[in-house]
């Protein structure tokens, strides 16, 4: 049976020339030692931070490796939170459809005394800039580029004007759109971004948090003062060699044209119309009377990989955060299902993939 992979939102292949670039490092030396063998795995991991700068459009000293993007969100937002000296700014501020690795650190900032706001969306998932009160005593907004359910794109460069005006730091998690999309520290007026291995052909266990020059989040993890003194820890060598090869693959955005054939052949109700702003590779739909859950049973009997987009964990059966924030009933939130279509997937395979899923579901 033919397998259909079109969950590439959760995790992409690893491509070959990252898995031979890798291997020799699976058995470096310590970056930190300052006799050959270290001095060679150090030199490795700046070739690679030199590559994620040169992407990103940021400097090569604003690139700190972590074990992914949760860790990237986490110590952005509780590093920010650690870090801040100012007794007025005690809001933070995170839109209702963030990934849960930026929503979870909620109960710590409330715990260390802030007041977190969890900022409304539009039926997009969308954040509603109009909505939120950018007054000075706001320390850190949370909104992501492009939201990893619905595909849709946040108004990034309006939150981060708005946020520098007001003083407060911008995070933006930019995990879905890295290679896929222009992802400018400046363009975006980002003060912390969040950038993933495994979403672009990389190793998992690796990502990067990009921190602008002069913000100084307070570390997670303390240890021998590696990344910068921000990331304790001896360094994954082999992985960041590998997310400094993946990053060195062109940028791909995806065909919309594909997703298009895509649609057209699979009954079911699209969650975002075809003229919304979106991630090239995302299909998101419902089927109304077909829980998500039933749906990934059947779809996977028939060799196809999609996802409930509720969850990474591909086994929870609750609604979709993001979806009852952008408005649908806890019903239709357990309706959603998201395909992901590899980048390079022509219009006539995508058709065939959608003909496998209708077929599936039928
Ligand atoms: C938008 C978004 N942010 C963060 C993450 C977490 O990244 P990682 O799996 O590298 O921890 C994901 C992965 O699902 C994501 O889609």
């Amino acid at each position: 049976m033919k397998r259909w992979y079109l969950d590439n939102a959760a995790t992409t292949p690893l491509a070959p020339e990252v898995r031979e670039a890798m291997l020799p490092w699976l058995d470096a030396g310590n970056p930190s030692s300052l006799y050959r063998e270290g001095r060679a795995a150090k030199a490795a991991i700046d070739e690679a931070r030199e590559r994620v700068a040169e992407r990103v459009g940021c400097l090569f000293a604003e690139v700190i490796f972590t074990s992914g993007g949760t860790e990237a969100a986490n110590f952005a937002i509780i590093g920010a939170a650690l870090a801040n000296e100012n007794p007025q700014r005690r809001r933070i501020l995170i839109s209702a459809a963030e990934h849960h690795c930026t929503l979870e650190t909620a109960a710590v900032l409330t715990r260390l005394g802030y007041q977190v706001e969890i900022t409304p969306v539009d039926r997009l998932g969308r954040v509603l800039i109009d909505q939120i009160a950018f007054d000075d005593d706001v320390l850190l907004i949370a909104a992501m580029h492009a939201n990893n359910e619905l595909g849709t794109f946040n108004d990034v460069g309006e939150i981060g004007r708005r946020a520098r005006e007001s003083g407060a730091l911008y995070f933006c998690d930019a995990v879905q759109t890295f290679m896929k999309h222009p992802v400018s520290l400046y363009a975006l007026g980002a003060d912390l971004i969040a950038v993933s291995g495994h979403k672009i052909h990389g190793p998992k266990g690796i990502g990067a948090l990009i921190v602008r020059a002069g913000t100084k989040p307070k570390p997670l993890i303390n240890g021998g003062g590696q990344e910068r003194e921000m990331r304790g820890g001896t360094e994954n060598v082999a992985a960041i060699v590998g997310l400094g090869e993946a990053v060195r693959r062109e940028p791909k955005p995806g065909r919309v044209a594909s997703r298009e054939a895509f649609l057209s052949e699979v009954p079911a109700v699209r969650t975002v119309p075809a003229d919304a702003p979106s991630l090239a590779g995302h299909a998101h739909v419902r089927i109304p009377g077909k829980t998500a859950e039933t749906a990934l049973i059947r779809l996977d009997r028939a060799g196809i990989s999609a996802s409930s987009g509720a969850a990474c964990s591909s086994g929870s059966t609750e609604p979709s955060h993001v979806m009852l924030a952008a408005g649908f009933s806890v019903a239709e939130a357990r309706e959603g299902l998201r395909f992901t279509l590899p980048t390079e997937m022509t219009e006539t395979e995508a058709r065939d993939a959608g003909r496998a899923v209708a077929a599936a579901l039928g």
